[in-house]
């Protein structure tokens, strides 16, 4: 369960989230559409801890986290998983050592087993056989799945992506967001995705919500919300050319 209320962030005199109220139930997808530079990313990093309201609250998992001590963030993070807006593989370390990354720094798992993990999740991905090979020599498609099974090596019940399409052709954008929504059904993990593509959040989101002028201003269902009448989803749509 994923819980935003009225939450506020600015960045000097930048008002950034501006009274944000959101409500994923537990096992359920939520994906959130809206302008570039507008606050998505600065959202999500809300839910990991990674930045603090100003004011309001957020609860992941009945837990507070502006509250938690730093072991308590540890624990939190082990528990879920999140796919960088730019992929952030590092650059030196194999497919497999940046999958293993997250287990070696949230848990004291012995090895082999944290071999037996990468091998799971690079099935899980599709990408059995890649795991000795670096992200240069990997394409963009085969990086951002590299991201999704680091994301998911720790067995989290709550995942987050920032923009898992961005980046990909059109059906590489399908195939992922096709691998998102099977990945929730069979795992029932909670899952917020920020993307710009309408196919992805009517494929991987059981709700969505377009998040403009620090606040979100249309939520319901996919169909709902990418065919709405409101005068801001008209804006934002209508304004796009994909
Ligand atoms: N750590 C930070 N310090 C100062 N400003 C930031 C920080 N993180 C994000 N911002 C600003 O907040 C705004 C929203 O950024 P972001 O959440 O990345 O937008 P997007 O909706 O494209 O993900 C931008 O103006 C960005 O420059
Ligand atoms: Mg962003």
């Amino acid at each position: 369960m994923i819980e935003m209320r009225s939450v506020v962030k600015s960045f000097g005199n930048q008002a950034v989230l501006n009274g944000v109220d959101l409500f994923v139930p537990a096992g359920s997808s939520f994906a959130v559409m809206g302008p570039s530079g507008t606050g998505k990313s600065v959202l999500l990093k809300h839910l990991i801890g990674l930045l603090r309201p100003d004011e309001g609250q957020v609860i992941v998992s009945g837990r507070s986290v502006p509250d938690l001590s730093r072991e308590e963030l540890r624990g939190l993070r082990r528990d879920m998983g999140y796919l960088f807006q730019f992929g952030a593989l590092i650059n030196w370390l194999n497919v497999e050592d940046n999958i293993a990354l997250p287990l070696r720094e949230t848990t004291n798992m012995p090895e082999p087993e944290i071999k037996e993990r990468v091998a799971s999740v690079l099935e899980m991905v599709r990408l059995e056989g890649a795991d000795q090979k670096f992200p240069s020599e990997i394409s963009g498609g085969m990086q951002k799945r590299v991201g999704l099974a680091r994301a998911l090596v720790t067995q989290p019940n709550i995942i987050l992506y920032d923009e898992p399409e961005a980046g990909l052709d059109p059906g590489m954008s399908i195939a992922i967001s096709e691998l998102i929504r099977r990945l929730q059904a069979e795992y029932g993990m909670t899952s917020v995705i920020v993307t710009h593509s309408s196919d992805c959040a009517s494929i991987a989101a059981d709700r969505m919500a377009i998040f403009d002028g620090g606040q979100f201003v249309v939520e319901g269902v996919p169909e709902e919300v990418l065919h709405s009448d409101h005068p801001r989803a008209r804006a934002f749509f209508g304004a796009r050319s994909t």
